[in-house]
């Protein structure tokens, strides 16, 4: 009898190990695996329901880069000139999964002007500089319920929050986006991963 309690004691404890490692593993694992080791990336929205700026945009996924040339729109592109578009690593590991926007997924769209159109490498469109405001749409099916589930929102440069921008924004993505008010059909990266295609 008393060997046999030891023995059982022995086996639990020398288990204890397997267990404690199991468990590190399945809190770490899916940070990990999902996202690259970068926090996920929350929304943040204040009482009024303005958004905050998220941080470290620069560092999401490059979905695509479309360019509007003043030089093809009368000197008046709505949005001048590169569009650097980016979407936050949590939601891109659950469009690699799924082939949709997760609740939650933010994208954000920078703007830089042409600086040249020409290059070692031929004629066309280079990049100059940064201009004008950073454009952010969120994904957020409780709050923006009336908009087809998404938000818009313009920073300029020193604005930390912002209120959501006017009906114009949301009326042109329901018209005119492939998936979901995402202009998907310009975004190749997405494309590419999509399981869906
Ligand atoms: C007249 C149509 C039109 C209006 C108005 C418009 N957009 Fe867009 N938007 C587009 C198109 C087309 C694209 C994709 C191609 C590109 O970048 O030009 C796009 C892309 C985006 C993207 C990248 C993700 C996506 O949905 O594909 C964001 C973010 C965005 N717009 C935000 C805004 C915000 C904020 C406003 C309002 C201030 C706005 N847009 C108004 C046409 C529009």
């Amino acid at each position: 009898m008393l060997n046999h309690r030891i023995l059982q004691k022995t086996r639990l404890s020398s288990l204890a190990p397997l267990f404690l490692s199991a468990i590190l593993v399945a809190q770490v694992a899916p940070v990990a695996a999902s996202d690259h080791g970068h926090q996920k990336a929350q929304a943040k929205f204040n009482q009024a329901g303005e958004l905050a700026r998220p941080a470290n945009i620069k560092e999401w996924i490059s979905i695509g880069a479309s360019v509007t040339p003043k030089d093809m729109n009368n000197g008046k592109p709505a949005f001048p000139e590169f569009h650097y578009v980016y979407l936050d690593h949590t939601s891109w590991a659950h469009w690699k999964k799924t082939g949709e926007f997760r609740e939650g997924a933010m994208i954000a769209k920078e703007l830089v002007s042409v600086g040249s159109k020409s290059s070692a490498s031929g004629s066309g469109y280079f990049a100059g500089d940064y201009v004008g405001p950073v454009a952010v749409s969120v994904k957020d099916s409780k709050r923006f319920a009336k908009s087809s589930n998404w938000g818009y929102f313009v920073f300029g440069d020193d604005k930390a929050q912002s209120a959501p921008a006017d009906e114009s924004c949301v009326a042109c993505h329901q018209a005119n986006a492939a998936q979901d008010m995402v202009f998907t059909q310009y975004w190749a990266p997405l494309r590419a991963v999509s399981p869906k295609k």
